[in-house]
């Protein structure tokens, strides 16, 4: 069996959210988001980790391009996402809430269909230098 290798691809983006469920109480909000559910929202700089998995193409010596990557990255996600309010700016996140778990998911559902079907992505998504998220688990 062939061994498989992972093109790891990094990006940034900016963006503000609030985490708030409506179909709770403001007090019941409050107590399972505390300042994320802040009404005037507040700001991350989120770091996205894009990993590809697959076999070496013999012609280009390439799993994958990072340019390809950096390109489809910058055309469906941070064009929408960067410098916006996740909760009021994105069609996304109008009825999600946009918790790192939420936006690695949407941004796998974002970039996935772009992909070669021979190559699995994960979505990697750091919220704070301590949080971060993986998705799929
Ligand atoms: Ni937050």
């Amino acid at each position: 069996m062939k061994h498989k290798t992972a093109v790891y691809r990094r990006e940034h983006f900016n963006a503000a959210h609030r985490l708030f469920n409506p179909a709770l109480s403001a007090d019941e909000n409050a107590a399972l988001f505390g300042k994320c559910s802040y009404p005037n929202y507040h700001g991350h700089n989120y770091e996205v980790v894009l990993k590809v998995v697959g076999e070496i193409n013999p012609v280009t010596g390439f799993v994958v391009d990072t340019k390809h990557l950096s390109d489809l990255m910058k055309e469906h996600v941070l064009e929408k996402f960067d410098h916006r309010n996740l909760n009021l700016d994105t069609n996304e996140f109008k009825t999600l809430i946009p918790t790192a778990e939420n936006i690695a998911m949407v941004i796998h559902q974002l970039i996935s269909p772009h992909l070669a079907p021979n190559l699995d992505l994960t979505v990697i998504l750091y919220e704070t230098e301590r949080n971060y998220v993986e998705y799929p688990a």
